[in-house]
């Protein structure tokens, strides 16, 4: 039997590859840390979670409109007019099963084969699938730690050809914790204002995971030029702590999330009605408990950056927000291990220190940056202080 050229050009997610060994290994009794997960720690609030329940006890099991349900759509629309500081009204907001198929189906409606897209790396693993998908070209720009992982306006001028349809940007990032400020997206916007066919996908998911009191911005903002050809995706999954809840939403022209709305109905049909119903209820909520969460993050954070200074050979970057710490551990590479063979690559790493500290982390390949390696704090202050030890052993072993 033959498969699709199409499914032959997509990788598999590295980081379910690694959270897979891990699980194993947990289930084989080992007392595993895992750094490696994508989402929070904590519990969906009750409040959502009645709500959810509430919703099946009253029969809502059905499907809904496909691009969500118009409560939703309102409150979605609300909710991002506060957030992004540019007015949204429903028929601009697609709900959509997940922030990850909002991206999606926004790339669908808006790329054709042959077209390129720009964004700058580290990135989130899925995006260079997601454009393969739609049958276009990724170009990840490269960026570095003193540059603060974030693309600057010449190289983003430098990326541009006429085959560019998009620009995507994801601020806060994973895997960096970078945040773009103010003054950084005015500078990305005024290249792109020379370039009016180019659309912005602005992936703000991490938006309410911002420490030291900085604030989201969004390049939306900037101009109603620039908001009138950017969509910004973002969701509850980890504002909310609700990423099995599947739902996230874009936001954005009127016309390009009727398109996005048609590519979804012919494809997942509607985000699941119960979820859609516990997201009503999150975004209606007195939301003054995530203070409490990015604060333990920002703990955790400090914890585990002061702790990774007793490790040798590793740089972390300090993150602005979302709750991962992206480390150099370029030193490492080309070190033997105690048992022999030497670490070739930061996947190589990330295997090392699995089966030698029984530490679980995503290897930076998997985001398009060799020699580096993801922790998350996304875990218990526990975790950390019991990890990061094993950690710096592991390493002090490489000779
Ligand atoms: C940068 C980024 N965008 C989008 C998503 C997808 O979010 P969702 O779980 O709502 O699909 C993730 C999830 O890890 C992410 O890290």
């Amino acid at each position: 039997m033959k498969y699709s050229t199409l499914s032959s050009k997509l990788s598999d997610s590295p980081t379910l590859a690694m959270a897979a060994k891990a699980k194993k290994l947990v289930s084989e009794g080992l007392d595993i840390i895992s750094f490696s997960a994508g989402e929070p720690d904590f519990h969906t609030p009750a409040q959502v979670k009645a709500a959810g329940i509430a919703a099946i006890k009253k029969n809502i099991t059905g499907y809904t409109a496909s691009s969500g349900t118009p409560e939703l759509r309102k409150h979605v629309a609300r909710w991002m007019t506060r957030e992004v500081g540019v007015e949204y009204a429903p028929n601009q907001i697609l709900v959509s099963s997940g922030a990850k198929f909002a991206i999606a189906a926004a790339i669908l409606a808006t790329v054709d084969p042959g077209d390129e897209v720009i964004f700058p790396a580290p990135y989130w693993v899925s995006y260079p699938d997601m454009i393969k998908l739609a049958g276009a070209e990724p170009i990840p720009v490269e960026t570095d730690l003193a540059h603060g992982f974030k693309m600057t306006p010449s190289a983003l001028e430098a990326s541009i050809t006429p085959k560019t349809k998009m620009v995507l940007l994801n601020s806060p990032n994973n895997p960096t914790g970078a945040v773009y400020s103010h003054t950084e997206l005015i500078a990305l916007a005024e290249v792109l204002a020379r370039f009016p066919e180019v659309w912005i996908l602005s992936d703000e998911i991490y938006s309410r995971l911002i420490f030291d009191g900085k604030k989201h911005r969004s390049i939306a903002a900037i101009s109603s030029n620039i908001a009138e050809r950017t969509i910004i995706v973002n969701g509850v999954s980890k504002a909310f702590s609700m990423t099995g809840w599947r739902i996230g939403w874009a936001a954005g022209p009127k016309e390009l999330i009727a398109r996005a709305g048609k590519i979804q109905s012919h494809t997942t049909s509607c985000p699941s009605s119960i979820s859609q119903s516990a997201a009503e209820a999150a975004l209606q909520m007195d939301d003054s408990f995530m203070a409490d969460w990015v604060e333990q993050y920002s703990r955790r954070r400090d914890i585990f950056i002061d702790l990774l200074k007793a490790v040798p050979g590793i740089k972390p970057f300090v993150p602005d927000g979302a709750f991962y710490l992206f480390c150099d551990i370029r030193q490492w590479i080309g070190k033997t291990k105690p048992k022999g063979g030497k670490l070739s690559s930061c996947f190589d790493a990330a295997e090392y220190l699995l089966d030698e500290a029984m530490i679980a982390a995503v290897p930076g390949d998997a985001f398009g940056a060799e020699g580096y390696i993801r922790f998350s704090f996304a875990c218990s202050e526990d975790d950390i202080r019991r990890g990061v030890p094993r950690i710096a052993e592991a390493a002090g072993k490489l000779k």
